[in-house]
């Protein structure tokens, strides 16, 4: 297996050594990087070759003068402006809801961070809108006339993204949290009406000391998820 802080060979590499980065070292990434993972990544599939997906890339300045601003926001309104989608189904069923509670869990608990310290699990949490303190920021939107068939369709080119980084040695945050800005980021982007933001992306080089990037979540077994049939 690839060390997960190296660059992935194969596509079981990539997918092995992927995890949600939660601390970036600051290291700039080429523009020409990046466009070469959306070059390929823009083969990904799409029911009737919609290619639904709507891509912003942002780093240097504007992404310092932005976070600044959602942090100026956020320290008076930590809630947000609300989600146009909703992330999660209301009353979440099991196991679903016990996995969602089993992976936070067990993050905090990487960062010895106990239930009761709220603050603790606040500030972390804020540290999606630092982008875990990634060089680049992505953002995607998607045609609010779109289904859930599109919706899937943005999803495995965001996938296709994240499998490409590895193979660029980067890693990636892809993160719904940025839905409770949607407002501030459609502002500041200049996303037009039509379009909704579903969620944004830190990209950069993962921070190898810090022991957040250690934390590797948990999955079902292929039996518990798959009937095979025939064979
Ligand atoms: C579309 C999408 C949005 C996500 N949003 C967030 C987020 O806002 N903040 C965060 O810390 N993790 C976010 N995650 C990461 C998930 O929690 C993570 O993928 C899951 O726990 C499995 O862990 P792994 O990615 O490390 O394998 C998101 C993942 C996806 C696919």
């Amino acid at each position: 297996m690839k060390d997960k802080f190296g660059k992935s060979k194969s596509v079981s590499d990539a997918l092995d050594s992927r995890m949600t980065c939660r601390a970036f070292l600051d290291t700039e990434i080429k523009k020409d990087i990046i466009f070469d993972i959306l070059n390929k990544a823009r083969r990904s599939p799409s029911g009737g070759n919609l290619q639904p997906w709507r891509v912003w890339v942002v780093s240097g300045d504007p992404l310092r003068k932005f976070k600044d601003d959602i942090k100026g926001k956020a320290s008076e309104n930590p809630r947000g402006e609300g989600t146009e989608y909703k992330i999660y189904p209301p009353n979440l069923k099991n196991p679903y809801e016990q996995r969602r509670r089993d992976v936070g869990e067990a993050m905090y608990g990487v960062l010895d961070i106990s239930r009761e310290n709220k603050i603790g699990r606040i500030q972390q949490f804020m540290k999606n809108f630092e982008f875990f303190g990634a060089p680049v920021a992505l953002f995607f939107a998607i045609d609010r006339n779109m289904q859930e068939g599109q919706w899937s369709d943005l999803g495995m080119f965001i996938q296709s993204i994240m499998l490409l980084a590895r193979e660029s040695g980067l890693h990636t945050a892809p993160q719904e949290a940025w839905a409770i800005w949607h407002k501030s980021v459609g502002e500041f982007l200049e996303i037009p009406d039509d379009l909704m933001l579903f969620c944004g992306m830190g990209l950069g080089y993962a921070d190898p000391t810090n022991p957040i990037n250690a934390f590797r979540s948990e999955r079902e077994d292929v039996d518990k998820f798959t009937k095979f049939i025939g064979l």
